[in-house]
């Protein structure tokens, strides 16, 4: 049975196809079959694809309101279906809270950051009502400043929403853009670099989350 793991958040430049795109290939990387859905008009996953030389990970693009029909045909074959969430709390948004089992929100360290999740969680936590708890969401910190912990402040902004947070983050490193400017990620620059390493561990965290 494939899951399906929805990276949304509402904000632009949140960290979405970052995580998105590097989390399908750490998947991938342990060995799973992974398609990326880009559900941006933007396009960002397609063109992270394009600008890759060998196609890591694949990446199709369903960016209509028809999502959860349209990924139903093509569910079947996959481990993992990585939805890369477009930068509004539209149609298509909903489309991919309605049809995944895990809902990352990738959320910068700033309190205008999380206020403005507040829709996004509102209609994650309204789904959630209806459907036993389904889907599954939780934060992803992303780009987080070297050697600062998770003030107080912004974890109690967080604890206002009353979703987990995923214990590991994204740091603010370079070979984040790096990476996607020449179609790759983390993992295939520099094997077991830092950004590497926080994102197979994020990937870790992700498959205990999408298993209770
Ligand atoms: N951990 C990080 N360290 C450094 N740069 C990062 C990090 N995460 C993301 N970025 C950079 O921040 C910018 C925004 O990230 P990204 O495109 O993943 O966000 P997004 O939420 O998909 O944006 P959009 O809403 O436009 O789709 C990109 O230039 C990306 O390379
Ligand atoms: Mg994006």
């Amino acid at each position: 049975m494939s899951k399906i793991i929805a990276v949304l958040n509402q904000k632009g430049g949140a960290g979405k196809t970052t995580l998105a795109t590097n989390l399908a290939r750490s998947l991938q990387v342990n060995g799973k079959e992974v398609l990326i859905v880009d559900s941006d008009p933007q396009g960002s996953a397609r063109d992270w694809n394009a600008a890759s030389e060998g196609e890591l990970v694949s990446v199709i693009g369903l960016d209509r309101s028809t999502l959860a029909k349209d990924i139903q045909s093509i569910k079947s074959n996959k481990d993992f279906i990585v939805i890369d969430g477009a930068p509004q709390i539209a149609d298509l948004a909903v489309a991919a809270i309605k049809c995944s089992d895990v809902i990352l929100i990738p959320v910068q360290p700033s309190p205008y950051d999380i206020w403005a999740c507040e829709d996004l969680v509102d209609v994650i936590k309204a789904r959630q009502e209806v459907t036993d708890g389904f889907p599954k969401a939780a934060f992803v910190i992303s780009r987080s400043i070297k050697n600062t912990q998770l003030s107080k402040e912004i974890a109690d902004a967080l604890k206002d929403y009353d979703l987990p947070v995923f214990e590991n983050y994204t740091s603010q490193r370079v070979i984040y853009a790096k990476s996607a400017a020449v179609g790759l990620t983390v993992l295939y620059i520099e094997p077991g670099n830092e950004a590497a390493k926080e994102i197979v561990a994020i990937k870790d965290e992700l498959l205990e989350f999408v298993k209770c």
